[in-house]
């Protein structure tokens, strides 16, 4: 090939590489435990595709800041056993204000990103809604929270992992409850949803369970309990969603006045959030983004994967339903531990 035929076709090539448009991701909220495990599937995926994949950092904070980079293969290595996130996260207000989209916007026009995969709760899917409304941008949701509480989808990455560190923590705490003659009050994270206590109950076997869904009855906990510990019961577990105002701590009241039983109260808090992700958050993780990948250099644009009794589905944001409603069939299980 003659010097300037090759000159040309670089002058092209070069030309072709700026005009591809590339795809990026973040993660946005509260961090959950799969999130790595979707940053490793993501970066392989599109590299496998000839895409070139972009890491946003600090969620939309970051994005707002153009703290933004290429990824490599080497980004990918040794992060899927990672709890957290490597580009991190944050709970970002400045997206609020339209001039800090135009902001984000900018930063991502300037790199050629017209694609974006974002991880989080529901807070972050209203702001990927508003902010495909506004710019050219494609975007894919998928939903990555402990709490459990996306509309659309009855699973959510990060989910089966702190359910296995709340079923181990109320294990360890059974340990000691079963040694002395006292009540044990758990409670976990969900904010106002209460999947996480319900499930985590049922599974720990525990005597009471408070969740903002379910009404109460202390009249008929009070015998329920009265009567088991007549029976021999010395120890009981209650599991609280935080969800419940002040529940923890008005349940832990109630023994002491009701059932004349020393009590005691445990937040487990952030810990819910951490660890290794579970070998189902892996899996669910690289198939949410396989498919969000897949689905976005297909030409989709403005969707949410959703998990539909195991099934996954792609559904338009603006389709999404705005409540979420627990499984009836535990809740009718979680009843009993209510009354
Ligand atoms: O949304 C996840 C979650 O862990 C909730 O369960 C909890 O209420 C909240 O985040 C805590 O938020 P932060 O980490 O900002 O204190």
């Amino acid at each position: 090939m003659n010097t300037s035929i090759q000159h040309a076709r670089s002058i092209l090539d070069a030309v072709l590489e700026h005009r591809r448009m590339s795809i990026a991701i973040l993660t946005s909220g509260g961090d959950s435990s799969g999130m790595n495990p979707a940053i490793k599937c993501f970066i392989e995926r599109c590299l496998q595709q000839g895409e070139t994949p972009y890491l946003v950092y600090d969620g939309l904070e970051g994005l707002i800041d153009g703290s933004i980079r290429k990824a490599t293969w080497d980004d990918a290595a040794g992060i899927i056993s990672r709890g957290g996130t490597i580009i991190r996260s944050s709970r970002s207000t400045r997206f609020y204000e339209p001039s800090q989209r135009q902001k984000a916007s900018a930063e991502l026009k300037k790199r050629g990103i017209d694609k974006l995969v974002m991880l989080g709760g529901d807070g972050s899917y209203s702001a990927m809604a508003q902010f495909q409304d506004e710019t050219e941008l494609a975007v894919a949701c998928l939903p990555a929270t402990i709490d459990n509480d996306v509309p659309g989808s009855d699973y959510s990455i990060g989910v089966d992992t702190a359910l296995n560190v709340i079923r181990k923590a109320i294990d360890d705490i059974r340990d000691t409850a079963s040694s002395f003659s006292r009540a044990f009050i758990i409670e976990t994270m969900g904010r106002s949803c209460g999947y996480l206590a319900m499930v985590s109950a049922l599974v720990s076997g525990a005597e009471i369970c408070l969740i903002p869904e379910v009404s109460h009855n202390f009249k008929s906990i009070k015998e329920r309990i009265a009567r088991s510990i007549h029976h021999g019961r010395r120890y009981a577990i209650a599991v609280v969603s935080e969800g419940v105002e002040q529940g923890a701590k008005r349940l832990s009241h109630w023994f002491e006045e009701e059932l004349h039983m020393s009590s005691r109260v445990t937040v487990l808090g952030h810990v819910q959030r951490g660890g290794s992700p579970s070998v189902y958050d892996r899996r669910i993780a690289f198939e949410f983004t396989t498919l969000a990948v897949d689905e976005l250099l297909k030409g989709n644009r403005c969707f949410a994967v959703c998990s539909e009794s195991g099934q996954l589905k792609i559904r338009a944001l603006s389709s999404l339903p705005t409540e979420i409603e627990l499984d009836p069939e535990l809740i009718k299980l979680v009843t009993r531990l209510c009354q």
